[in-house]
């Protein structure tokens, strides 16, 4: 729209002003809309003097880190890092149970390997003709963010670590570090999906559901380990390929495949076999406060616990979780 566009060619202004003829950016990249809509805006308004991280964190889903590559490297033409750091991340949350702790080691490994990267980044910088310091770090904020992380402040404030926002180490970010570029800090969620199309991003970008940093990781409910992040992350790619297949992506706020590591008892052959069990989740939502289940139709939720069944050794059961936010939230954990 006409409001959109004319945001865009403010803020790219105000960007260039603010970062200068030499000034040089970092960003952390996920694939989501947020940051693939913060990176783009970056790159009309200062080409290759924005340098995007891309962190393969061993979570994330199907094929995923290949996909955003080729998104924003060859489709947007953005100046991509991609460091593939799955195996130590899988490493660091072998034994752990528990959600909140799940949260934190990612976190703290992704601002670890995130530094890391930027050292490499300026080091490579300064030996090209683009020799200057990185002075500022981008961040994909929206408006409902900036909320949110205000009001869990306090005694509650670790009902969830939130780490889109103010998930960097002080050092990085207190003035003495790096200087923080929010553009999207005045926006809600449409019209960051607005500005998208407006920066001639694809429909299906824009469109994303959302997707958690912690990724799979707090889709398996207990301990992560490398044989259920397989299993948890080929049944959500059938469940979500069906959805689309069926057309229904865009009626549907965000859905996904959880394991539950619990065994339930089946039955192949003349024998009893014990698998894990598969939890579906979609909802709809406005403002992902408060959800609804998607009411699939019958023969969808059959078609898909077949295929999971069929195609994927070691699941015994599938389940399609109707409980609404609250008293549930979206996430299992
Ligand atoms: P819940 O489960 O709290 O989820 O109803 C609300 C929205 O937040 C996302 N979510 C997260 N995003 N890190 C994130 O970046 C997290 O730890 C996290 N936990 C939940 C969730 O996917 C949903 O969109």
């Amino acid at each position: 729209t006409w409001t959109m566009s004319a945001f865009k060619d403010q803020e790219i202004e105000r960007i260039r002003k603010l970062v200068g003829e030499k000034g040089q950016v970092l960003g952390a990249v996920s694939g989501g809309v947020d940051s693939t809509v913060a990176a783009k805006l970056m790159k009309e308004a200062i080409g290759s003097r924005f340098w995007a991280v891309l962190v393969n964190n061993g979570v994330m889903r199907l094929d995923e880190c290949e996909q955003v590559q080729k998104d924003l490297s060859e489709h947007l033409g953005i100046n991509l890092t991609v460091v593939d750091a799955s195996e130590q991340f899988l490493d660091d949350l072998k034994g752990v149970e528990d959600p909140e702790k799940k949260r934190k080691i990612i976190g703290g490994k992704f601002i670890d390997i995130f530094e890391a990267e930027a050292e490499k980044i300026e080091k490579a910088a300064a030996n090209s003709d683009m020799a200057g310091k990185i002075e500022f770090f981008l961040q994909g904020t929206l408006y409902p963010d900036v909320i949110e992380s205000v009001s869990f402040k306090g005694p509650s404030a670790t009902i969830k670590t939130h780490h889109n926002v103010g998930g960097l180490p002080e050092r990085m970010t207190n003035g003495q570090g790096l200087r923080l570029i929010e553009p999207l800090r005045s926006l809600y969620k449409d019209e960051v999906r607005e500005l998208g199309r407006a920066l001639g991003i694809p429909e299906q970008l824009v469109m994303r559901h959302p997707f958690p940093g912690p990724g799979i990781a707090v889709r398996i409910l207990g301990e992560v380990t490398p044989e259920k992040v397989d299993i948890a992350r080929r049944a959500d790619h059938i469940f979500i390929s069906e959805i689309r297949k069926a057309g229904l992506y865009d009626q549907i706020s965000q859905a996904f495949a959880a394991l539950d590591p619990s065994r339930a008892v089946g039955v192949m052959g003349d024998n009893r076999v014990y698998g894990y069990i598969i939890i579906l989740r979609a909802v709809t939502t406005t403002d992902f406060m408060t959800a609804e289940a998607f009411e699939f139709p019958w023969a969808f939720l059959q078609r898909v616990t077949n295929r999971i069944i069929n195609e994927i050794h070691g699941v015994c059961r599938v389940t399609y979780d109707i409980t609404s936010k609250p008293p549930g939230t979206i996430e299992l954990e």
